[in-house]
């Protein structure tokens, strides 16, 4: 009960604010992605060419259930991790849980060249963004315990949003 994760679509910007919010609360910091990357000696996009997305939910699944035994962190999740029931369970389960809100529009503004993002390396990225955000956005709110909207804000004034959230979390238990 002891992990911040920070949950929201690609571009949310989960992994340039979680480095300097875990930087502020003094806590390690951890990319889920990256911690896949390591075990899988590949990047994200080469797994998805070589072995499907499905694989690689299976590698995302893992990487968090081995978060149980690490220390308290703060975890930046990739976009899809809330897709799965049982990874819905364990985020709870594992600590507190923010969702980074971004509009699809100015999410992908934010990724620029989409070729590490394999679910949007598509001619129409924008629809895709778009269709899967509106898919997603239900499991966002249910799997979060807060909500932190990231639309047209600096990352420093997110970061310090998610810091104050967190602390109020955690104060208040839970
Ligand atoms: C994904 C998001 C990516 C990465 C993978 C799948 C998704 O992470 O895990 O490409 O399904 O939304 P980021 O949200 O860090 O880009």
């Amino acid at each position: 009960m002891n992990h911040l994760f920070l949950i929201g679509f690609m571009g949310a910007g989960k992994s340039t604010v979680g480095r300097r919010v875990a930087d502020t609360l003094g806590l390690p910091f951890l990319d889920l992605d990256e911690e896949i990357e390591r075990a899988a000696g590949r990047s994200v996009a080469e797994i998805f060419a070589a072995e499907g997305e499905q694989a690689f939910r299976a590698a995302e699944s893992g990487a968090l259930a081995s978060l149980a035994d690490a220390e308290p962190a703060v975890v930046a999740c990739g976009g899809g991790v809330v897709v799965d029931d049982e990874n819905r369970r364990l985020l709870k389960a594992l600590g507190h849980v923010i969702y980074l809100r971004v509009e699809a529009d100015e999410a992908l503004a934010r990724i620029g060249d989409t070729s590490g993002r394999p679910l949007l390396a598509h001619d129409d990225a924008a629809a895709m963004a778009s269709t899967l955000l509106a898919a997603r956005e239900t499991l966002y709110r249910t799997a979060a315990d807060a909500v932190v909207d990231t639309s047209g804000t600096s990352v420093a004034e997110v970061a310090s949003e998610v810091v104050t959230v967190a602390r109020s979390l955690r104060e208040a238990g839970g």
